[in-house]
C-alpha cells in the first residue's frame, strides 16, 4: 500500500463512514433471494453465479437451481450432464464446473458443511479471494475482503485510488485498503453494502452522487475525480472467427450433435457439426469434407445458408454461417458423437449461438 493510500485511510472517519454505508444498506437494499437465508451453500451458488453475470440474468437460474439442488448433498450428487443442463446460457461454464467438484470435496471431506476458514474454503476448486470473502462474511460474518470490479470501482473512487484495475495485482491493494475498514461487527452488511452501492449509486459512468450515503466521505467526490475513476485500461481488441455448422437430419427424424472437447472454450457443452472457415474452398464443400473425414458420414446440405448466428464472448467472437441437410449411409459414430430426437437434443447442455441455431431450424422447418 503506497503512502498516499494510507494517509487517505488514516484522515478516514472510518466508524462514521461504516455506519452511514452498513445503516444506508439496512434501509435501502434490493430484495433478492439470496438475501433470504444464509445458508453458505447458497450464498456460495449465488455468488459464483453473480461473478460476470448481472443480477437481472442471474435471479431465474439462481431460482431454479436451488429448486432442483435444493441442498449441497443433493448438488453433490448430480450427474455432470444436468449440472451443465442447469447453467445453459449463463456461460463461463468452467465456474460450475469448478463448483461441482468443490461441492462435491465438501460433501466427502467437510460432512457437507461448507469451511468457515480462509484456509480451508481457500483450497477448494474456482474458490478464489473475493468468492472465499464473499461466502466467509455473509455467510459466517467473518471480517473478510470480497473485492469485485465493482467494489474496486467504489473504493477507488472514495479513497481515490489510481491504480488500474485492470490489472490483477492490483485486487489485492484494495483488499487491504478493505482490511483497514471493514466493520468488524456487520462484515456481511458491510460488503454487501459496498456491492450495493456500486450496483445502485456508484455505477461505472455517471454516479449518483447526491444520492450516495458515503458522499462526505468520498475523496473524489470532494475533489471533482469521480468521474475519472476508477482506472482501467482496455483490454486487447477480441479475435473474430468465422464458422460453418449445420444441423443435419437423418431419414428416421433423428439429428446429428456432438459433444464438445471437455477442455477449453464450452468445454463439455454440445453443440451442432462446426467447422472453422478457412476460406479456401466453398463452405459447403468444406463443411461435407470435414464431416466425411471426421465420422466418415456422407451429407447432403442444402443450396443455402438458413441462417448466420453471431455470438460474441469475452475474448472472441463467432460468426457462424448455419446450412440444413441431411445424413445418409451406415453411420458409425465417434463416441463424441450422437444421434437424437428431437425432444432428446433439448434434454442436452448448447451454447448460446447453438441454441439459436435450433430455434431458428425449427421455424423455419415447422418443427
Ligand atoms: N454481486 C456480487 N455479489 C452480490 C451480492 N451478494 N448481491 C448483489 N450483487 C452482487
Amino acid at each position: 500500500m503506497n503512502e498516499q493510500l494510507q494517509q487517505n485511510l488514516k484522515q478516514m472517519e472510518i466508524s462514521k463512514f461504516q455506519n452511514d454505508l452498513v445503516q444506508w444498506f439496512i434501509r435501502e437494499q434490493r430484495d433478492l433471494p439470496w438475501r433470504k437465508d444464509s445458508d453458505p451453500y447458497k450464498i456460495w451458488v449465488s455468488e459464483i453465479m453473480l461473478q460476470q453475470t448481472r443480477v437481472d440474468t442471474v435471479i431465474p437460474y439462481y431460482e431454479r437451481f436451488l429448486e432442483k439442488f435444493p441442498t449441497i448433498e443433493a448438488f453433490a450428487d448430480a450427474d455432470d450432464e444436468s449440472v451443465l443442463k442447469i447453467w445453459e446460457g449463463l456461460g463461463y461454464y468452467s465456474r460450475v464446473r469448478n463448483l461441482h467438484s468443490a461441492v462435491k470435496e465438501v460433501v466427502s471431506q467437510y460432512n457437507g458443511k461448507v469451511p468457515n476458514t480462509l484456509k480451508d474454503i481457500s483450497k477448494l476448486k474456482g474458490v478464489g479471494p473475493y468468492t472465499a470473502g464473499a461466502v466467509l462474511s455473509i455467510a459466517y460474518g467473518v471480517p473478510e475482503p470480497a473485492v469485485d470490479g465493482n467494489v474496486m470501482r467504489v473504493l477507488s473512487r472514495i479513497l481515490l485510488i489510481y491504480e488500474d484495475i485492470a490489472k490483477q495485482s492490483t485486487r489485492k491493494i484494495f483488499e487491504d485498503a478493505v482490511r483497514e475498514i471493514i466493520d468488524r461487527d456487520h462484515p456481511s452488511y458491510f460488503n454487501q453494502a459496498l456491492m450495493e452501492l456500486g450496483a445502485l449509486i456508484c455505477t461505472p459512468t455517471s454516479p449518483s452522487c447526491l444520492l450516495c450515503p458515503v458522499r462526505e466521505h468520498c475523496i473524489a467526490f470532494s475533489v471533482g475525480a469521480e468521474k475519472d475513476l476508477p482506472i482501467k485500461t482496455r483490454k486487447k481488441s477480441t479475435k473474430h472467427v468465422d464458422l460453418i455448422a449445420a444441423v443435419l437430419k437423418t431419414d428416421n427424424g433423428k439429428y446429428l450433435i456432438r459433444k464438445r472437447p471437455s477442455k477449453g472454450l464450452l468445454a463439455n457443452l454440445w453443440e451442432f457439426p462446426m467447422v472453422e472457415d478457412g476460406n479456401f474452398m466453398q463452405m459447403r464443400t468444406a463443411l461435407t469434407n470435414y464431416l466425411e473425414k471426421e465420422i466418415k458420414v456422407n451429407t447432403q446440405l442444402e443450396t443455402g445458408t438458413f441462417t448466420k448466428v453471431d455470438h460474441v464472448f469475452s475474448h472472441l467472437t463467432w460468426a457462424i454461417n448455419v446450412f440444413a441437410g441431411t445424413v445418409s449411409g451406415d453411420i458409425k459414430l465417434e463416441d463424441n458423437y450422437l444421434l437424437v430426437t428431437k425432444e432428446e437434443l433439448e434434454e442436452y447442455a448448447f451454447p448460446v449461438s447453438h441454441q439459436t441455431i435450433w430455434k431458428t431450424y425449427k421455424e423455419k422447418y415447422h418443427l
